[in-house]
């Protein structure tokens, strides 16, 4: 199949222009003006964007969590995706407490390759590190084409690693290529605060978010970095919420640690105010919300180069698995629907109020996630002999957020009624037509596993 598209406006991580772009297969082959390619498909992108397939590093499909399993799967979720420009996620396998890497593997495969829409690869989740557990880290890397490892700073007792179990896992990671990636905040010190507050008798939404100050992000953060740089480690701190974290990373980079950073969506748009509310159950993840000083501050750290990636943390429960926690906010199941408006908020939110430039949004929800994760140039850029992963997006298009038009599996939206100017109309997966006309064209088993390399962005 070939497919020219006319007359839009691409856009990457560093240019804006004028061009056609004509893809054969799976690739792009030709960007110029007036191409002339005989292509099955002509499509007129007259007055759009074309940028590149989004990348969604941080999703949780069908995952086992707090007693049930997130809402989507990965047919519902990658397709949700698509929908709204994100052609590939990386999602993350747990390792059960006291089992190896690759029966975790094994269970996620199942769960994975005959149901994605859209491709995909893993993060494996290291909750229990051990000499068995090194040698599978090294197989994983080599082997599996999965590069990045992720931590838990909290969740004692079902996820959580200590800082002994963290360096030791450090070493081999740096030693074989690989990237540690970490949810830092302080596992101890919430549990804490989660017990007082119960016994007091807070059990509202509320007393989520204040069992989470910000010092506990933000202590975390800096300890990672601090583990980071006493074992040379690459490191990659997940769902930054707030100022006090991005400054711990802020100053770690005065003694030349370099760490990537990656906020989600939601800190950049809402706050915790929402916990007030008697539906603040739908916003209960974590780290929580914070406030609107935190969301200039992560505005800041992507226009400064210190956040480098949005994602979504997309781990969506039903109102009723929600509701575990009615009368107790330490049982609401962590987490909300995101993975199907994240590009189409970062246009609407950051590029057309003037906080990131177009080719900001590119490096944000696409390029730098690829080149970080070990995808780049396969995926991630619009480029002679990518892969043909094309968004071709209405900018001036006005639409509203529903659950009754959302394809998430999730009975509602996090942001229901809240109006975007900037819409997603067409979507390639390495070439094929994947969304057009309101319609994903795909079927479970087209999206493809992506096996990682090592990340392009360390040295
Ligand atoms: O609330 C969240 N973030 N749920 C998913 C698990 C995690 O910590 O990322
Ligand atoms: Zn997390
Ligand atoms: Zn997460």
């Amino acid at each position: 199949m070939s497919v020219l598209i006319k007359n839009g406006k691409v856009i990457t991580a560093s240019e804006e222009y004028l061009a056609d772009v004509y893809c054969e297969g799976e690739k792009i082959v030709a960007i110029g003006k007036n191409l002339n390619y005989p292509a099955d498909k002509v499509i007129d992108a007259t007055g759009k964007l074309v940028f590149p397939g989004g990348i969604d590093p941080h999703v949780h499909l069908d995952m086992p969590f707090m007693g049930t399993y997130s809402s989507d799967d990965y047919e519902t979720g990658t397709r949700a995706a698509l929908f709204g420009g994100t052609t590939s996620v990386i999602e993350f396998i747990l390792q059960t407490q006291g089992d190896t890497l690759h029966n975790a593997l094994k269970t996620w495969q199942e769960k994975s390759i005959h149901k994605a829409v859209g491709d995909f690869s893993y993060h494996m989740a290291i909750t229990d590190f051990n000499e068995n557990v090194a040698k599978e880290v090294v197989q994983m890397i080599e082997e599996e084409g999965i590069t990045s490892f992720k931590t838990f700073m909290a969740y004692k007792g079902a996820l959580m690693i200590d800082d002994g179990q963290m360096v030791e896992l450090m070493k081999v990671v740096k030693k074989n290529g690989g990237l540690v990636t970490v949810h830092a905040t302080n596992g101890d010190m919430i549990d804490a605060l989660v017990a007082k507050n119960l016994k007091d008798g807070n059990t509202t939404p509320l007393y989520h978010y204040l069992s989470q100050p910000e010092v506990t992000e933000a202590e975390a953060s800096g300890r990672f970095c601090d583990m980071l740089h006493y074992t040379g480690c690459p490191g990659y701190i997940v769902h930054m919420t707030c100022e006090g974290a991005l400054n711990a990373v802020r100053r770690s980079t005065q003694r030349n640690q370099k760490v990537f950073v990656e906020t989600c969506s939601q800190y950049l748009m809402i706050d915790a105010s929402l916990y007030e509310r008697e539906d603040g159950y739908k916003w209960v993840m974590s780290p929580p919300l914070r406030e609107k000083k935190d969301q200039e501050a992560l505005w800041a750290g992507i226009n400064q180069g210190l956040v480098h990636v949005v994602g979504t943390d997309h781990c969506p429960f039903t109102i009723e698995q929600k509701m575990k926690g009615k009368d107790n906010f330490a049982k609401i199941p962590n987490g909300h629907p995101a993975i199907e408006h994240r590009m189409e908020f970062m246009y609407s939110e950051g590029v057309r109020k003037g906080k990131i430039t177009p080719t900001k949004f590119v490096e944000i929800c696409s390029t730098n996630a690829a080149k970080i994760f070990g995808m780049y140039p396969t995926k991630g850029t619009i480029a002679i002999g990518s892969d043909a992963d094309i968004v071709i997006f209405d900018p001036e298009k006005e639409h509203t957020i529903s659950a009754s038009t959302h394809h998430m599996k999730c009975d509602y939206s996090a942001y229901e009624g809240w109006k975007v100017t900037g819409k997603t109309e067409t979507v390639l997966l390495r070439g094929k037509i994947a969304i057009e006309n309101n319609a994903c064209h795909l079927k479970p088993g087209d999206g493809k596993y992506i096996k990682r390399g090592k990340s392009s962005m360390v040295i």
